[in-house]
């Protein structure tokens, strides 16, 4: 559990600095997001580590459940939460949002399933870079954080992270032996300022765009692509597909 969750919580770091090039100019994320995908053996490769890391998760959280069962088969007379935070004892209920936020996130930003954004076919969203035609990753993020469901939707989801966090990260060094008495405290305070970092940096995101800080212009001028018919080079090919038959 301990080294699946230390994989994961290694990634999200790692995709909120990529994402916080959202403050910067556009072409600062969309060269970020196509240098990413440019080598596809190494996306995959980092996808499917992600995915496994995922796997091992949920597997050893329904094992540790299914043990600590096996170990009081019987239930407590008197229901006591003394020497227990919420966070913990909601980790379980917490895990299942973000899991849910994270299938629903691949089908807005990644699969870009036009159904799901509340704006429209994201897919059509591209942009030139040295020359050479691609995705819009940061139009998708300035016209996608303006409906007011989707970004609530990943607010609620950001503080049920941080509250994952604060207490997965301290459990994560106890598992590990790195939480004994002179270094607990110090825990605890590293759990306590990295989840809210992050709950911070990913919270901003949203928000910022929301309040039309970030990237307002950019999304008016870009919006009208949603509604245009698709991309020169997709319309050549449906020609050239035409004039094959
Ligand atoms: C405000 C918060 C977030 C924003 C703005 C954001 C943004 C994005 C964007 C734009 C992509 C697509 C990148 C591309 O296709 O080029 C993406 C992919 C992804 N995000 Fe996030 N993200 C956020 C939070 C999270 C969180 C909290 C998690 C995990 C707990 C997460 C997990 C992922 C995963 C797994 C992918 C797929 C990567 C891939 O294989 O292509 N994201 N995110």
């Amino acid at each position: 559990m301990a080294v699946s969750g230390g994989a994961l919580f290694l990634f999200v770091i790692g995709h909120l600095i990529g994402n916080l090039q959202v403050f910067g100019p556009p072409e600062m994320i969309n060269r970020y997001a196509h240098f990413l995908k440019s080598t596809p053996e190494l996306l995959w490769s980092a996808r499917l580590g992600l995915l496994l890391m995922v796997g091992l998760h949920i597997a050893s959280a329904v094992t540790l459940s299914m043990m600590n069962k096996e170990a009081r088969p019987e239930p407590y007379a008197v229901l006591s939460a003394s020497g227990s935070t919420v966070q913990s004892r909601y980790m379980l209920v917490s895990g299942l949002v973000i899991a849910a936020f994270v299938v629903y996130h691949l089908a807005h930003f990644t699969v870009l399933l036009p159904g799901v954004n509340g704006v429209g076919d994201f897919s059509k969203l591209k942009t030139s870079l040295h020359g050479e035609e691609v995705p819009d990753v940061y139009a998708m993020m300035v016209l996608g954080f303006r409906v007011w469901w989707v970004v609530l939707f990943y607010l609620v989801a950001q503080a049920l992270l941080f509250m994952h966090l604060s207490h997965g990260v301290a459990a994560m060094f106890q598992s590990l032996g790195l939480r004994n008495h002179v270094w607990g405290p110090r825990v605890q305070c590293f759990a306590k300022f990295v989840s809210i970092a992050i709950f911070i940096g990913y919270a901003s995101i949203p928000a910022a765009i929301f309040m039309r800080v970030v990237g307002h212009d950019y999304a008016e001028k870009v919006q009208h692509q949603l509604s245009s018919a698709p991309p020169t080079s997709e319309r050549a090919l449906v020609v050239a597909g035409k004039e094959a038959k």
